[in-house]
């Protein structure tokens, strides 16, 4: 375990937590778009700054905290001047990317920024090159998107710009999207993603269509589990699961009660 201070109070970590992670043990809260728990740090939004004076040290340091170690002694100011200033740059350039991303327009109002005072770029969809969408493909072991190109041609893509054969139309590209970049339209048990389009599975306890079939598929091979296994959606598994241990409790009373 390790202690740090931040915004003057004394928190203690475990080594190895990352410094975003730390923050909001402590309860205070910093933004952040390019961030997602399940996935490793990326530092692409550099929104999460906070500032950091390193023991022994008389300098401060603006840092990212998504990717920068808790450390023994540290001092962390999540709302100092430079944090404050930093961000507000950082929303002011991200907002003249995607003039038209509420998300981004929302955050950067909260900061008293209603205008960027650089050129909007009008010719951008709202993809702020955060990664999580990439990043989240490939941690589900598909890999079906990628980022392509350079400098300002830089881009999320399909190989070759094509409809992606490996992608299996899960969606998870498009729930993780932070600027809802990403469109996903389910309709009469078909989905459409990636300009592709994707024969849905209905559950077969409420009838709602929930997954792709090349989803299904796919997590009954890396499983090894049966088809059967995938025969509801998450709302019905809940369900049945919270019914199997409501049952096996009564059970499990009468049983003593009986002894
Ligand atoms: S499409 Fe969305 S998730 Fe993917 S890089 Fe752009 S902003 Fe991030
Ligand atoms: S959340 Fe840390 S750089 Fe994006």
């Amino acid at each position: 375990m390790l202690n740090l201070d931040i915004n003057g109070r004394r928190v203690t970590v475990r080594k190895g937590t990352a410094l975003l992670a730390a923050i909001r043990e402590a309860g205070f809260e910093v933004p952040t778009l390019c961030h997602h728990e399940a996935l490793e740090p990326y530092g692409a939004c550099r929104l999460c700054v906070v500032e950091v004076r390193e023991e022994g040290r008389d300098k401060t340091r603006v840092v990212t905290a998504c990717n920068y170690p808790a450390k023994a002694g540290l001092q962390v100011e999540t709302e100092s001047e430079a944090v404050v200033e930093t961000r507000r740059e950082v929303l002011d350039l991200l907002l003249a990317r995607c003039p038209g991303s509420p998300v981004i327009r929302e955050l950067a109002s909260s900061m008293g920024l209603h205008r960027s005072s650089y050129p909007p770029d009008q010719n951008r969809d709202n993809c702020i090159l955060c990664g999580l969408c990439v990043r989240v493909c490939e941690k589900l072991g598909f890999t079906a998107i990628t980022m392509a190109g350079r400098g300002a041609e830089r881009e999320v893509a399909a190989p070759l710009k094509e409809p992606p054969p490996d992608c299996v139309g899960c969606g998870s590209c498009a729930r993780v999207c932070p600027t809802g970049n990403i469109p996903l339209v389910d309709r009469d048990a078909m989905r459409r993603i990636w300009d592709r389009d994707f024969e849905m599975v209905r559950c077969t306890s409420c009838g709602r269509a929930y997954i792709t079939r090349e989803y299904l598929e796919s997590r009954v091979e890396a499983s090894g589990l049966p088809a059967s296994h995938f025969e509801l959606c998450d709302e019905c598994s809940r369900s049945r699961t919270a019914q199997t241990m409501y049952r096996h409790m009564v059970l499990d009373d009468k049983e003593a009660s009986h002894e």
